[in-house]
């Protein structure tokens, strides 16, 4: 059983929240994992073109083409984006949007796999986990756990930030609260992101590890899926 995380967070290592909270997630699976991060990748959103249509392998050349192959061999997913205006982060979109290569001429490339999603945000990480979410029910992923996590805004490394009246830290918490190295949100001493991101990874690893039936999964991921297009065509 493989899994892939991939951090769709565009920040370096070093700085991102959202790749530390992955690594702990996958670390708590107990089993083997990869983790990528898509920041300095140059990853496009899908032009629509088609031409993966015949054999499922998109054509656009750039960050995505390597990676390509871990996506399809991965068993199972943990997956990070960030919130940017309200949203899942645009690389992190990019990069889900590329998997619409996957779904022509009911291939079942992706069907029945499993995944953990994991969403920051300076204040409400809550949109990006559910474009994720939504990402996997469209490929017959089905999400086992998702975590939410409050991350570090900008604002807290511009050096502008306790004064910029349009920052999110002067948003949260008004006019002279300094910024500092413990008052700078880190997921790694938020007890509750790493409770939830503990129990989300033993939640997957289990799974996996305890008669994991990718094709009961996808008789049950295609149920949700007729739900929805029904309530559509009910619309
Ligand atoms: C361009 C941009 C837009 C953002 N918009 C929002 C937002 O609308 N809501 C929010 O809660 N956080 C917002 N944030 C804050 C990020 O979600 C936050 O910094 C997050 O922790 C980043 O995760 P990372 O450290 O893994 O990159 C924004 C950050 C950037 C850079």
């Amino acid at each position: 059983m493989k899994i892939l995380g991939i951090s769709g967070s565009p920040r370096t290592e070093k700085r991102s929240g959202t790749i530390k909270l992955l690594k702990h997630v996958l670390e708590h699976t107990g089993m083997d994992y990869e983790l990528i991060s898509l920041h300095g990748k140059r990853i496009n959103g899908c032009i629509g073109c088609m031409a993966c249509a015949d054999d499922n392998i998109c054509k656009v050349k750039d960050d995505f083409a390597p990676l390509r192959d871990k996506v399809v061999e991965a068993d199972a997913y943990v997956l990070g984006g960030v919130n940017y205006f309200s949203t899942l982060n645009a690389v992190m979109h990019a990069f889900l949007e590329r998997w619409y290569q996957f779904r022509h001429r009911e291939a079942d490339i992706m069907w029945g796999k499993l995944a953990v999603t994991v969403g920051l945000g300076g204040a409400m990480p809550q949109p990006p986990a559910e474009m994720m979410n939504a990402f996997c029910t469209y490929n017959l992923i089905k999400v086992v756990d998702t975590v939410h996590a409050t991350g570090a805004f900008g604002c807290c490394y511009c050096s502008y930030g306790e004064t910029c009246k349009v920052g999110g830290h002067y948003a949260i918490h008004g006019p002279g609260v300094p910024i500092t190295a413990d008052s700078i949100p880190d997921v790694m001493k938020d007890q509750c992101a790493l409770e939830a991101g503990a129990k989300a990874g033993k939640v997957l690893g289990d799974v996996l590890r305890n008669g994991y039936d990718r094709m009961k999964v996808t008789r049950e991921m295609q149920a949700e899926m007729s739900k929805l297009v029904e309530s559509l065509r009910n619309a």
